[in-house]
């Protein structure tokens, strides 16, 4: 798994030039420029070029840049990834994934072209028939990372939205499994009401518990709210640094097993606290290169 962090995973329609210029000041560990829902077909083209110029420009620090195209099916992926293709972008973010073969035929794509050579997939995870074949798209060539598409998958489910999303659970934990199996990031779905934080943080939450790395989110004002539910808390970091110590004095001893607040310690948790040490490092090098 990467270190780097993913907490707030900010979605900017490619259309709204002053909206992706304000991103390289915003605090969002990663950002989404949108070619495909957030953008209508009749704005397409003017999104491409204004896009193909906002990362010609860069100026967005340490923040992961992802490109959502259209899919294959809808005639525009191509024209997206010969657009953007000149700026080298990081990483393309395939809409609905079905299988293997979707990523696949981006892989080919991005082979085709020197200029994205090194850039890596993620995939939306928003269909049924996505959900089932998490395994094999996390397996697949050049594969980074799961962004949930919440809204499809209800659409698709015929699932209600409710608060504690069970209707969404199956899905939610395949797609993490299968992310997790390959060591992918993943990414939680979006929350519709941009204006309701306390009803945001409690979704974060859930998501955050569930083992998800950060949110997709749509609007500025939700950032604070996923920054800080994502990130380690003091306390947390504490209990990490004493189990370490309280670990390593027991290694010391030839002993395998410490003991810190009344819980046992063992390696596998150890392990659990250097991530978690690593990750807060990880967001304080974010602050200072951002
Ligand atoms: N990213 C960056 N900046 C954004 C933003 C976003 N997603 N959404 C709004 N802003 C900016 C606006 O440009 C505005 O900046 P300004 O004052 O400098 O002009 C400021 O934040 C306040 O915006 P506000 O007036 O509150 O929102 P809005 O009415 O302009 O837009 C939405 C509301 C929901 C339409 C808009 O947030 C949006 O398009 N979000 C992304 C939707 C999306 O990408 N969906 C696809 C995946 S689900
Ligand atoms: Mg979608």
């Amino acid at each position: 798994m990467e270190h780097r962090p993913f907490r707030s995973v900010l979605y900017i329609p490619a259309s709204r030039a002053r909206a992706m210029d304000k991103a390289r000041t915003l605090p969002a560990d990663a950002v989404i420029f949108d070619l495909e829902d957030a953008v209508a077909p009749t704005e397409k083209v003017a999104a491409r070029t204004t896009l193909a110029e906002t990362l010609a420009e860069g100026g967005f620090g340490a923040r992961a840049l992802l490109v959502r195209i259209n899919g294959f099916e809808s005639g525009w992926a191509e024209d997206d990834l010969a657009a953007v293709a000149p700026a080298r972008p990081e990483a393309v973010l395939l809409p609905k994934v079905n299988g293997a073969a979707d990523v696949e035929a981006l892989a080919r794509l991005l082979d085709s072209r020197p200029e994205t050579a090194e850039t890596r997939i993620w995939a939306m995870m928003e269909t049924p028939r996505g959900a089932l074949n998490a395994g094999e798209i996390a397996a697949a060539p050049r594969m980074a990372g799961f962004v949930l598409g919440t809204n499809d998958l209800a659409k698709d489910l015929g699932a209600r939205f409710r608060a504690d999303r069970l209707p969404l659970m199956g899905a939610l934990q395949l797609c993490l499994m299968a992310a997790r199996a390959e060591g992918l990031v993943a990414v939680d779905g979006v929350y519709n009401a941009f204006k309701d934080l306390d009803g945001l943080r409690a979704e974060c939450e859930q998501g955050r518990d569930l083992g998800f790395d950060g949110k997709t989110l749509i609007h500025p004002d939700q950032l604070a709210v996923a920054n800080a539910v994502f990130a380690p808390a003091e306390a947390e970091t504490d209990l990490a640094r004493r189990q370490i110590a309280a670990f390593e004095e027991a290694q010391a001893r030839g002993e395998g097993i410490a003991v810190v607040d009344g819980r046992i310690v063992e390696n596998l948790h150890i392990v659990t606290a250097r991530r978690t040490l690593a990750l807060a490092a990880a967001i304080d090098a974010m602050g200072e290169a951002s």
